[in-house]
């Protein structure tokens, strides 16, 4: 696939786990990178610190810029002063199990979110190319393996929220021509994950009994089967369905089913500790409806973008516990003290 020279692409939840891969990875191949950032009474920028370069600067290629999905006129405003040449709508409230508790707030970011910012696209007029950060929840209850035309069955407010993002990035490429585009992605982790999300919950844990400074790790559903990646493959992968021929859906998983209680037994073993001496079950982490399993095809990806997960999730554990080892060990936060990775995948 041959390297772009030059382009500009906006980013919406440039400061979450995606956003931040994301904005390295296209800085590295030159891209002039913007990004949309919540304004906030705190920082929150801490994932993407380590690119930032005073824009005064003559070599500065990493813009912010305040906005928030839920303010449509701020998007068309944005769009038509950077004028960018692709868009990932990454921004999200991305909690699965938060959306039980903030149904609308979660319909509002995550469903009608994209709506405004493919409609903002629309409005401004702009050529661009448009992706859409569609996930595995989608398919809830839809048993495995999963791929492009597996029936949606979402089992929780996020994915219902997703569905309906889905369908309004095919309409408007249907309607409209754009070239717009769903990526499928099942779980993908890393040492900036998210730390209530159950697989940094687990690894900042093991971090802390190892160091004795926590002795109990609360969990819901143990059995739950995910399909977990690791971040930065997947976010090479999103670049990808952007540079292709044509504006296509795919599934981006790495085929493997791992439960939650597989992931804490890799997690905790490889500190030498007892998983059975620590985690404790805990009713409130169970969700109204629980999605069993999501293990998913992205043989689509493979065929038509060269695309193939290389991290499955053991090696996965085991490289976010050592990062949380490290930063537990340095009080610092993993991805800036002791960078992870040297290289991208395709490197
Ligand atoms: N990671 C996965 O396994 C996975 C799988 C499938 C799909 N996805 C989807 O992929 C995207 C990226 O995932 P992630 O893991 O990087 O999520 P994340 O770490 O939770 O990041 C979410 C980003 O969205 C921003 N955001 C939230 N509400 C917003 C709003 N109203 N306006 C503007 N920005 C807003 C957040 O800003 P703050 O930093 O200010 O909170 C953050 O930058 C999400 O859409 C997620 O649903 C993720």
């Amino acid at each position: 696939m041959t390297e772009p020279a030059g382009k500009r692409a906006l980013i919406t939840g440039i400061t979450g786990q995606d956003g931040s891969y994301l904005a390295e990875l296209l800085l590295s191949k030159g891209y002039e990178v913007h990004g949309l950032v919540r304004r906030s009474s705190s920082f929150n920028t801490s994932r993407i610190d380590h690119l930032y370069v005073d824009p005064h600067e003559p070599d500065a290629r990493l813009f912010l810029h305040y906005g928030d999905l839920t303010d449509g006129a701020r998007l068309v405003t944005l769009l038509t002063t950077i004028k960018p040449a692709e868009v990932y709508n990454l921004a999200a409230q991305s909690h699965v199990r938060v959306s039980f508790d903030e149904p609308v707030h979660t319909g509002d970011t995550t469903g009608m979110g994209s709506m405004r910012l493919l409609e903002a696209v629309r409005l401004s007029g702009l050529d661009c190319r448009f992706y859409q950060a569609s996930s595995s929840e989608m398919f809830g209850a839809s048993p495995p393996p999963q791929d492009e035309d597996t029936p949606f069955y979402p089992r929780s407010p996020y994915g219902a929220a997703k569905v309906y993002s889905y369908w309004a990035t095919r309409n408007y490429r249907e309607a409209y021509g754009m070239f717009a585009v769903n990526g499928i992605l099942f779980n993908h982790e890393s040492p900036r994950r998210g730390e209530t999300f159950v697989t940094r919950k687990i690894t900042r844990a093991v971090a802390r009994i190892k160091a004795g400074v926590q002795d109990k790790l609360y969990l819901g559903n143990l059995d739950a089967v995910r399909d977990w990646g690791y971040a930065p493959e997947y976010v090479e992968g999103m670049w990808m369905m952007l540079q292709s021929d044509v504006a296509d859906d795919y599934v981006l998983a790495t085929g493997r089913g791992f439960t939650v209680r597989e992931f804490v037994e890799a997690s905790f073993s490889h500190v030498g500790l007892d998983w059975e001496d620590h985690v404790v079950f805990d009713e409130r982490y169970l969700r109204p409806t629980e999605v069993d399993a999501l293990i998913g095809d992205a043989g689509k990806a493979e065929r038509a973008l060269g695309w193939q997960a290389k991290t499955h999730s053991a090696d996965l554990a085991r490289l976010m516990v050592a990062a949380d080892v490290t930063a537990q060990e340095c009080e610092g936060r993993p991805w800036i003290d002791q960078p992870l990775v040297a290289g991208w995948p395709s490197a």
